[in-house]
């Protein structure tokens, strides 16, 4: 029982959220250097290479369009050990990148100190608010001339609603970017000899006080300048507070740079101090305790077709109590049926390790023979079921149709069952039968997926029509009498296949108007099971 919960409290796990390109990659690499799970020349090769081996899926997997999913990568550091979830950005994007999110404990959100807060950063923090897991920021690309870093500070506060209190501050950025000074410890780290994908230079640190040393050290504009912010800083800046943190109020900001190696492991070992050990979650029978429970999880993501000869389907778990163990039988709950997983496998990018046992906090993949539904539980106690996973609001939408009028049932049952995997939603108009069927997507590349499988899994040749919808609201409330409700020129009934009603809009701004015309009426950007 003592192991068990040491394995358990030591484990951390986390998602990285950013805006394609703002260096979410290296920063992992330089985490995995750190823990020792890459090694130096996988780093220095060549980016190209050294990316492929940490954070993508099978490249044939790529060229066949299927999408490219999230990847667990498990590795020490100082005594913990690390879950990172990553969360496919580009034109990998898709519901997958925000379900990833509901299986992490908190976040590590990286911002270009160029361009402060983007609209894929925008989008994802929305889940982790919902959550309410705690955020750490870490601002990338010091090394590159930044913004005003109060500028910066301010714009997350506005643009995201989350206080800010900075654990560090950087001295200076682009070619003048030297180190950072820590607040706590009230001094100046600055840096030499640093290079890139290697492990941090030579550090030099001297207390804020001693300024004639500070300025020796980092040049005396710098010094005065830095000494003006700090000043400016203490007056200013939330307290650091870190109960507002655990509860996703506040967010600890860092400042460094992932390509140079400045400031990431003072990121990471100041994260790993305040981030928290695997949360307890929300069931039908109350909170499941990761230490005080028998084994559970739940699967927050199916990956299709892995291997296409087989049609097999992998399914993703969070482990959120107890210890899993490959011999053991545990319950599917939606299913009721008692198995032992087959295959149970820690995936690793493109490496696949089969696993004997994992505990609270791990994520595993078990083979699917087409069971399984996002949300489902698994136990070895008595059966019960954790809080369903939301719906999250799909971007992009089109009429579906199959081209050749009797393949029909294949069309349904391949839709249906893509739908099942998460990988589309479909929707049908209000009040019309499955004449045609709407499709939602949150990736546009999950369209050519669908079509892609629709064709080579079940035959059937399809026909999309885009629609120009953007914006998709859930109404909330029970009763709603769809006729009833006064739209824009703009809106669209729609209800999903439970026959929940939606309401379908090509601007934002209609939304609003739509709440104003129709008193009581609440709208929401997530569906709840
Ligand atoms: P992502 O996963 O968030 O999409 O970003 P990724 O790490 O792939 O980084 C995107 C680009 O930004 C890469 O350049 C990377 O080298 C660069 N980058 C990441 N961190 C830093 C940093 O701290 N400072 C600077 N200056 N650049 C950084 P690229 O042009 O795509 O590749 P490359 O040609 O530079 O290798």
């Amino acid at each position: 029982m003592a192991d068990l919960r040491k394995e358990i409290e030591k484990r951390r796990t986390f998602a990285i959220i950013s805006h394609p390109d703002a260096g979410k990659t290296t920063l992992t690499e330089k985490f995995l250097l750190y823990g020792g799970a890459i090694n130096l020349a996988g780093s220095v090769k060549g980016k190209a290479t050294a990316r492929h081996a940490v954070s993508d899926w099978m490249q044939i997997e790529k060229d066949r369009g299927i999408s490219v999913t999230s990847s667990v990568l498990q590795f020490e550091y100082d005594g913990y050990c690390i879950n990172i979830l990553d969360t496919p950005g580009h034109q990998d994007f898709s519901e997958d990148t925000y379900r990833t999110l509901m299986a992490a404990d908190s976040a590590v959100m990286v911002i270009d100190a160029s361009k402060g807060v983007e609209a894929q950063t925008r989008k994802l923090f929305k889940v982790c608010v919902m959550r309410k897991i705690p955020i750490f920021t870490f601002i990338n690309k010091m090394d590159r001339e930044a913004r005003d870093t109060f500028e910066l500070l301010d714009d997350i506060e506005k643009e995201l609603g989350i206080a800010t209190c900075p654990i560090n501050w950087p001295i200076g950025s682009g070619k003048g970017f030297q180190g950072v000074y820590d607040r706590e410890k009230k001094c100046v780290i600055a840096y030499f000899d640093t290079e890139k994908g290697t492990k941090e230079g030579t550090s030099t640190e001297i207390p804020i006080q001693d300024e004639e040393h500070l300025k020796e050290l980092i040049g005396e504009d710098a010094a005065d300048k830095l000494l003006g912010e700090v000043e400016l800083l203490d007056g200013a800046s939330a307290e650091f507070d870190l109960d507002e943190v655990q509860k996703g109020n506040l967010t600890p900001v860092c400042f460094g740079s992932a390509l140079t190696n400045f400031g990431v492991e003072i990121f990471l070992k100041h994260f790993l101090n305040m981030t928290t050990t695997p949360l307890p979650r929300k069931a039908d029978i109350g909170m499941i305790n990761p230490t005080e429970h028998e084994f559970s999880a739940f699967v927050f993501k199916i990956q299709a077709n892995m291997n296409k000869a087989h049609r097999d389907r992998i399914a993703f778990m969070r482990i959120c109590s107890g210890k899993f163990d490959a011999n053991m039988e545990v319950r599917h709950v939606q299913g009721n049926k008692v198995m032992r997983l087959s295959q149970p496998q820690q995936i690793m990018a493109d490496e696949r390790k089969i696993l004997n046992e994992a505990y609270a906090g791990d994520i595993i993949g078990v083979f699917d023979p087409g069971i399984f539904s996002i949300g489902d539980t698994l136990t070895t106690a008595k059966p019960f079921k954790f809080e369903g996973i939301p719906t999250f609001a799909p971007e992009h939408f089109a009429r579906v149709r199959q081209v050749d009028t009797m393949k029909r049932k294949q069309f349904m049952k391949g839709m249906q069952q893509i739908a099942q995997e998460g990988a589309i939603q479909i929707f049908q108009e209000y009040n019309m039968g499955m004449e045609e069927v709407i499709v939602g997507v949150v990736g546009v590349l999950q369209f050519d997926v669908l079509k892609y499988r629709l064709e080579n899994e079940y035959n059937v040749e399809i026909r999309m029509d885009n629609l120009p919808y953007e914006h998709i609201r859930w109404i909330e409330n029970e009763d709603i009498n769809m006729d009833k409700i006064v739209g824009t020129s703009d809106m669209k009934k729609i209800q999903d296949l439970k026959g929940r009603p939606l309401l379908l809009f090509v601007n934002s701004w209609s939304v609003g108007m739509v709440l104003e015309r129709n008193e009581g009426l609440v709208l929401s950007e997530f569906g709840r099971e």
